[in-house]
């Protein structure tokens, strides 16, 4: 664990070995932990490769799927029909094929608002969790996978937006996001996606090379102050770093 709080910067070749680097993570998190697992998934482009791999072959016979609880950090709120849909494409990539159906724990979004989904999710979370207050010594989850957007939005959590100040709440709607897809969403707080033990971003080719160099220089962006309890790591490849530093390290 990094004591000083700070994300750990690993680089890797290309978008392949970003995904593999990840996946090695999270099977290092499961066999970690011998009991009930947690992980939080995430939603855009950026994990869909590391999804392939956890449902290959050589990576499906290692997962302990009757331990393992599968959340999602964030939703748009659209039918989980929609194409749209963070967990339906997670669902569809790996989920489905492995995963006894109680363990996948989506955000609902057939509630009447953002809102009363927020606060539904809230609930699943706090009964799995077995209590209402997190307890820094327990952290909720064993990983929760990020991305980056490009405006340095992580979760749903936009830059400028109420929902990123939240200190009490563990999930918040959104009415209306500050990128495409332009539907309103439900979102993981800053301190519910804390209490992991890894909090692991994703984060590859060159579209992400202008926000990783802000996130870089430390604009207090949400995704620089979305920080694990635990360990933070920013998986990146060569194509997003900055011109300064790309092939230094
Ligand atoms: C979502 C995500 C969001 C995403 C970033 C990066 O619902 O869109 O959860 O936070 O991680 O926007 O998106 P890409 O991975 O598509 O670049």
């Amino acid at each position: 664990m990094d004591t000083t709080g700070q994300p750990k910067l690993i680089v890797v070749a290309d978008a392949e070995a970003l995904a593999c680097a990840a996946a090695a993570r999270v099977m290092a998190r499961t066999s970690a932990n011998p009991g009930r697992i947690a992980i939080c998934l995430t939603g855009g482009s950026s994990p869909r490769k590391l999804y392939q791999l956890l449902g290959s072959d050589e990576y499906r016979g290692q997962i302990p799927w009757d331990r393992v609880h599968w959340f999602i950090g964030d939703e748009r709120f659209v039918p989980s029909s929609d194409p749209l849909n963070n967990m339906a494409i997670a669902r569809a990539t790996f989920l489905d094929r492995s995963a006894p159906s109680s363990h996948i724990h989506p955000i609902p979004t057939t509630a009447e608002n953002p809102d009363r989904s927020a606060e539904a999710y809230a609930r699943e979370l706090q009964a799995f969790y077995g209590s209402d207050q997190l307890d820094p010594a327990r952290p909720l989850f064993d990983m929760v996978l990020m991305g980056v957007g490009p405006d340095g939005h992580t979760a749903s959590l936009f830059p400028g937006y109420p929902a990123v100040e939240e200190t009490e709440r563990w999930v918040v709607g959104v009415p209306k996001a500050n990128v495409a897809p332009f539907v309103p969403r439900v979102s993981l707080t800053l301190p519910a996606l804390a209490s992991c033990r890894e909090m692991l971003f994703e984060i590859a080719g060159h579209d992400k090379q202008p926000i990783l160099t802000r996130l870089l220089n430390g604009e207090t962006l949400p995704a620089v102050r979305a920080r694990s309890n635990g360990e933070t790591v920013w998986l990146v490849d060569q194509a997003a770093l900055p011109e300064g530093i790309r092939g230094g390290r």
